[in-house]
């Protein structure tokens, strides 16, 4: 199985690489493409949310400080 990562990037988007499937809130599926990488907005200042716009340069997007150290966990 493929594996999928998400990546805060800094002061923008949440970078997703890997399958997944993006679906809205009635089921519908998005259409990826064959997008390497996926851009999910975090600044909420996106017109085409849940997709990054660049809207996040124009209203000067900080990104709260470092999510606290995961716990690493053994493999199942
Ligand atoms: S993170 Fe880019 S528009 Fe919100």
């Amino acid at each position: 199985m493929a594996e999928v990562t998400i990546k805060a990037s800094e002061d923008g988007p949440f970078l997703v690489k890997g399958p997944v499937k993006v679906v809205d809130a009635d089921g519908a599926e998005y259409d990826m493409g064959d997008r390497p990488v996926l851009e999910l907005c975090r600044c909420g200042g996106s017109a085409t949310k849940p997709f990054c716009d660049g809207t996040h340069r124009l209203i000067g997007f900080g990104a709260p400080e470092a999510a606290p150290r995961p716990a690493v966990r053994p493999p199942p």
